[in-house]
């Protein structure tokens, strides 16, 4: 049995930095209430009237994890895209970016699964890492979610929370069993669906509808998240999947030397570090200067937490995610 290690890392955001003050601009929203109740101070959001997508933030971060494990796009035999945020509806972007980095003709995969789309991603990738079906994997995640936001007053609850980026992963199979992914856990709980989803357009919420229904401001096609009610099941989950992996592991919380938690909002994250016993140099956050950028938090904070040498060969690291669906999940590696 082959063992999956974190051959490269790397990640894209865009370069036009949203603060709280040029929100407050253009809703009634301040950056008090902001950092207070989510710990951002600005985040990335692409130009509108630039040509950059998820799929083009995604090739970007995937070049740069590819030539940090030291390969060329064709060592990759298979690519599995994370979004909740696609181009279009079909296909996914994994085909794009096969195409853009001029892959051969590999297998692509898209998963949803939004916030715990990485983690999700990782765990399908391990399993065919380990089996020795695949040698090179390419696992990104990228968002763009300021396109579909609700920029006014209405939609200030959501709008402020979310950012747009990419990052990406080189996860490869390796005989050294000392190190590499140790365990995935995957849940999800499809009855709080509703509690923070976006209904259309989709099959049951086509376009058509709100223009035969003459209603434009049909608050369907925009996120929906009932913030409380996502926070008390985030935060017990998140305690819940990372204890899972570590007793499966035989470890504890003294073990970790880092864990990066998908940057759902700094007060989650800090809440979670506290019930855990966690110091705060344990538990890496970057958040303030992203947003919320949902299957790419984990592999921009990943890829910026090595850039920063917060991660270091043989540490014991932890990913965790909770989100949409809802779904939840983590992963422990030995870095
Ligand atoms: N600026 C100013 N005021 C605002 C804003 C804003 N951006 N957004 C909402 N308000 C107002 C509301 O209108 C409300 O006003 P009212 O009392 O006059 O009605 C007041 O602030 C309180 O609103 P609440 O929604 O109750 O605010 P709350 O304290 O719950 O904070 C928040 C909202 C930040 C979303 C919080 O519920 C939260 O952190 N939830 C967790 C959800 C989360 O982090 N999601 C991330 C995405 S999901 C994920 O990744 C896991």
């Amino acid at each position: 049995m082959k063992r999956t290690i974190i051959a490269g890392v790397g990640h894209y955001v865009p370069e036009n930095v949203v603060t709280n003050l040029d929100l407050s601009q253009i809703m009634d929203t301040s950056d008090e209430w902001i950092q207070e109740r989510t710990g951002i101070k600005e985040r990335r959001w692409v130009r509108s009237d630039g040509d950059e997508t998820t799929s083009s933030m995604g090739t970007i971060a995937a070049q740069r994890a590819i030539a940090d494990a030291g390969l060329e796009p064709n060592d990759i035999d298979f690519i599995v895209f994370a979004t909740l945020s696609p181009d279009y509806y079909f296909p996914g972007p994994g085909v794009q970016v096969q195409e853009n980095l001029g892959i051969d003709t590999v297998g692509a995969l898209d998963v949803r699964n939004q916030c715990s789309g990485f983690i999700y991603g990782l765990s399908v990738a391990d399993q065919f890492i380990k089996t020795g079906m695949y040698k090179n994997v390419l696992l990104i995640g990228s968002e763009l979610h300021s396109g579909g936001l609700d920029k006014t007053t209405r939609g200030r609850g959501v709008s402020v929370i979310f950012g747009d980026g990419a990052g990406a992963v080189v996860l490869q199979a390796s005989d050294d069993h000392s190190k590499g992914v140790l365990t995935t856990k995957l849940h999800s709980e499809g009855k709080h669906a509703k509690e923070l989803a976006l209904l259309g357009p989709s099959t049951s919420h086509w376009v058509d509808r709100i223009i035969e229904e003459n209603n434009p401001e049909d608050l369907s096609y925009y996120p929906y998240m009932n913030g409380n009610f996502v926070f008390k099941h985030a935060v017990t989950r998140f305690q819940e999947v990372i204890h899972e992996a570590l007793n499966e592991a035989g470890k504890s919380p003294e073990d970790l030397d880092l864990l990066i938690p998908h940057q759902a909002n700094l007060r989650i994250s800090q809440y979670v570090q506290a019930k855990m016993g966690l110091g705060a140099d344990k538990v890496f956050n970057n958040i303030m200067k992203y947003g919320n950028t949902t299957a790419a938090s984990i592999p921009i904070a990943l890829s910026e937490a090595k850039a920063e040498g917060r991660l270091k060969e043989g540490d014991l690291l932890c990913l965790a995610a909770f989100g949409s669906g809802f779904t939840w999940g983590s992963a422990l590696i030995q870095f």
